[in-house]
């Protein structure tokens, strides 16, 4: 799929207040300083669409951006970042997990994991929290780049070995990205391609 547009729309903290547009929607979640931000950069050939940084808790609201005036990629902020404080880190819990309970227009999420880590259990946990409340997700593994391709390998392999002993049936649909080397992209937009003709075709609401 070609990006023709990428438009910023709105940030906020209340679910409530994002865009009313009824159109197919796909959110970035993971860990702070996962990569969430430069790849939606990436995927939308921009340097700074989303806001990055090398300090996590950068990105502390809910980001729409519009594509190709058809659909919409959601930047949230991360969890699991020790330091924000513990009011700080509720509040963000809260509207994140308000995002993924009400936001009826999600059609998929795409859960950051860097490929360099071996599973953690916030990770796990949030994954579980999906898989429970029925929301569709892809794993994208981020910074591929900073390993080598051996690695990239047997790295994944023992990522589905810990999926599989925290009792999933099957690994998740995956990616692997690089928004430095731009590694991905194609996958990744091509799989939204897919997603969006099927919700057109399929889905009234749309
Ligand atoms: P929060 O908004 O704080 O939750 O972080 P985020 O997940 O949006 O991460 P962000 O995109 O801001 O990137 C965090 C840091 O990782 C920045 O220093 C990026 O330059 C770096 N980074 C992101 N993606 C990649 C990648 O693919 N390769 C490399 N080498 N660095 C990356
Ligand atoms: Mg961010």
């Amino acid at each position: 799929m070609k990006i023709n547009t990428a438009e910023f729309i709105i940030s906020n903290s209340e679910v409530a207040k994002c865009p009313q547009d009824f159109l197919p929607e796909y959110a970035f979640i993971g860990r702070s300083n996962v990569g969430k931000s430069s790849l939606i950069n990436m995927l939308t050939n921009h340097k700074n669409l989303a806001k990055t940084s090398g300090r996590p808790g950068k990105t502390q609201l809910i980001n729409h951006f519009k594509i190709n005036n058809n659909w919409f990629l959601v930047d949230l902020p991360g969890y699991g970042y020790a330091k924000v404080s513990k009011k700080t880190k509720s509040v963000f819990q809260q509207f994140i997990t308000d995002y993924f309970e009400t936001r009826e227009q999600l059609v998929c999420a795409f859960v950051l994991i860097d490929i360099r880590h071996e599973a953690q259990n916030i990770d796990i946990e949030f994954m579980s929290y999906m898989g429970e409340s029925e929301i569709p997700f892809c794993i994208i593994f981020t910074k591929a780049d900073k390993i080598s391709k051996v690695k990239i390998d047997s790295h994944i392999a023992a990522y589905k070995k810990q999926m599989f002993a925290n009792n999933w049936e099957e690994m998740p649909h995956y990616f692997v990205t690089s928004a430095t080397e731009q590694t991905g992209k194609d996958d990744v937009l091509n799989y939204i391609d897919e997603v969006n003709q099927e919700v057109f075709k399929n889905n009234n609401q749309f």
